[in-house]
Parts: structure tokens; sequence; C-alpha cells
């Protein structure tokens, strides 16, 4: 015990001497485990402290660092775990990370970033997460994210990105969750999603898409989740999921001003289960979807026309336990009766089971 306070008390005496020396804890900062995380959660940090080669957490979130430079972090070679949320960083300058080959997880969320200069994520080897949303991204080079063939997750959500060129993905080979709401994107160019074809969960709701972006999507093959909602769309076209239809399990289709599906729409998807399509105009549902596997489905807000084409949707709803609201805007006879409730589809030929039951017993 005497001998640990002893040495806290030179310590704290050479503290100021050795000030940045990697050894030591930087005196603003909290350190523990023997220098193995270091915190310096809004310590007044001006600029990027030097830390011990043995850190694997650095924690930098909440201090005014501006830019970051060229080899800002070249000692730190065993970071695994950078924080740097909340730092106003404006611009991240071509080999910004140089050295940190073991890195996993990068937080650059929530700053004021709209310059990532050619082989900024230089060196980033074994990045697995990649976290740039918040920011004031506009444009993405080709080959920025190529020397992360590691990455995993990408979360740009909350950026002011236009759209997706060719080759932006480059090199991201493994990407699994590419997060993208919340941007302007009005255009995917057919090809901008080649080097990502296993994309599991794929956002884009929030964007500018006035068009269905096919020629992109069809290159992905094992998409379980994609989000299109607040997207000004009118259209889903004929095998828009197909490539991928297999895999998909929840689609968000609302609040998008959709007005119709065509008819093979939904053409080899055979696993849906959750189905969001509120607050659109659309009438009907495309004879291509097929709703034996959905266990979550919304409809509301939209002007439904319960007429027999809508029959295979009532036949679901008798059969299931949920009951989603879906309101029928027509035919006159039935406007503002719910789907469920409506004698509309009481003649469809062998589609509603209380039609059959009157046939049996
Ligand atoms: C988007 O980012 C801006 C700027 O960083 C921030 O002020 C805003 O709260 C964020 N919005 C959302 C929905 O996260
Ligand atoms: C259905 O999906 C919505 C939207 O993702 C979700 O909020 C809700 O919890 C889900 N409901 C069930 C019963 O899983």
């Amino acid at each position: 015990m005497e001998g640990s306070s002893l040495l806290l008390a030179v310590v704290c005496l050479l503290g100021p001497l050795v000030q940045g020396s990697p050894s030591q804890c930087p005196s603003p900062c909290h350190c523990h485990g023997d220098l193995l995380h270091v915190i310096c959660y809004n310590a007044g940090l001006k600029k990027i402290p030097q830390i011990s080669e043995a850190t694997r957490l650095l924690n930098l979130q909440e201090n005014s660092l501006g830019n970051l430079p060229s080899g800002g972090f070249g000692e730190m070679k065993g970071l695994i775990s950078l924080h740097l949320q909340h730092c106003k960083i404006q611009e991240i300058a071509g080999q910004a990370f140089k050295g940190l080959k073991k890195l996993v997880y990068l937080y650059l969320s929530n700053n004021e970033i709209s310059v990532m200069r050619p082989g900024a994520f230089e060196d980033l080897t074994m990045l697995t997460y990649l976290y740039l949303d918040g920011n004031r991204i506009s444009t993405l080079a080709k080959g920025i994210f190529s020397p992360m063939v590691n990455l995993f997750i990408l979360q740009l959500n909350n950026n002011s990105i236009p759209e997706l060129s060719v080759g932006v993905f480059s090199g991201a080979k493994d990407l699994r969750w590419l997060h993208l709401s919340d941007n302007k994107i009005n255009s995917i160019q057919p090809g901008a999603l080649d080097d990502v074809e296993n994309l599991a969960i794929l956002h884009l709701d929030r964007n500018k898409l006035s068009t269905y972006p096919t020629g992109s999507m069809s290159k992905l093959r094992v998409v379980e989740e994609l989000t299109l909602s607040r997207n000004p769309m009118a259209t889903i076209p004929d095998n828009a999921f197909r490539s991928f239809g297999r895999y998909m399990e929840r689609l968000y289709l609302d609040n998008m001003g959709l007005q119709k599906f065509s008819d093979g729409a939904f053409s080899g998807v055979t696993a849906l289960k959750s189905l969001h399509i509120q607050n659109n105009k659309v009438k009907n549902l495309p004879g291509s979807l097929d709703l034996s596997t959905i266990t979550n489905l919304t409809l509301s807000g939209n002007p439904w026309s319960c007429t027999c084409q809508l029959a295979s949707l009532r036949k679901w709803m008798d059969t299931s336990r949920l009951r989603p609201d879906a309101v029928c805007a027509a035919p006159s006879t039935q406007r503002g009766k719910q789907v469920r409730d409506s004698a509309a589809f009481s003649r469809c030929k062998g589609k509603t089971r209380r039609a059959n039951k009157g046939l049996r017993h």
C-alpha cells in the first residue's frame, strides 16, 4: 500500500514533466488497466494526445479537435477502438489513421465532416465497424472505403450524399450492413452496389429516390432487410426484389406516395415476414405478393379498393391473428369499412373463409 501511494505521489509530481510521454496517462484523461483504456471525454483537448502503444481503447469524445491530420495517431499501433464523436471534425486528411492496423471500431458520428481526402482510411485493414452518421458528407470518392476489406457495418445515416456512383464501395466486399437513411440520394448508378453483393441490411429510407433502382439492386443476393420509406417513389416495378427474394424478411415501403405495384413486383419473394406500406396511395396488392409467410403487416392510410382483386388479403386476414387496419375507399358502398369487415368479398370465387363457410356447414 505504502509503496503504491508513494509511486502515485511520484507520478503526480512528475506528471507535468512527462506529459505527452506515451508511457503515462495524458494529464486531462483517465486511464484504466495499465493504459489499456484511455478516456479523455470532454477534456478540453484541442489536438490528439500522445498515448502508449499498449492502449487498446481511446475515447476522445467531445473535444474540439478540428481536422484530423495525416498520421495523427501514428504511435498508437495497438488501438482497437477509437471514439471521436462530437469533436467538431471537418476534414479527414489522407492517411489520417496511418499505422492503426489493428483498429476494429472507429466512431466518427456527429462531427462536421465534409471532406474525406483520398487515402483517408488507409491502413484500416482490420476495421469492422465504421460510424460516420450525422456529418456533412456530400461526396464519396471512388475507392474511399477500399482499404477496409473487413468492413461489416458502414453507418452513413444523416449526411448529404446525393448519389451513389460506380466504385464507391469498391474493396468493401464483406460489407453486411449499409445505413444510408436521411441523405439526399436521388440516384444509385447501375453497378454502384456490385462491390457489396453480400449486403444483409440496406437502409435507404428518407432519401430522394423517385424510381426504384432496379439496375443496382439486382446485383444484391442476400438482403434480409430493406428500407425505402419516405422516398418519393410512385411505383415498384416487376422483379424489384427478385435477386434476394429468398432472403428478404423485412420490407419498409411506407410514406412514399406510392401509387402502384407492378403485378410482378414481388416475384421471387418467398420469405417475407414483415411488410410495411402504410401512408401511401395504393389501392391494390399485386398478384405476386404471397401473404402466407407474413407475421407483421401495416396497411393503414391507403385508399384500398375493396373488389375481388383484394380478396387474397381478406382471406389472409380471416386466417391471421393480426388485425391490420385497412379501410376501403371504393367502391362507394364499402367506403369507410374495414377490409376485414367488408362484405365486398363474399362473392369472390373461393377466396374468403366466410364465403366458404356458408358452403360447408
Ligand atoms: C443529423 O446530424 C445533424 C448534424 O450533425 C444533427 O444536428 C441532427 O440532430 C442529426 N439528425 C438526426 C435525425 O440524427
Ligand atoms: C412490426 O413491425 C414494426 C415495425 O418494424 C415494429 O415496430 C413492431 O414491433 C412489429 N410488431 C411485431 C408484433 O413484431
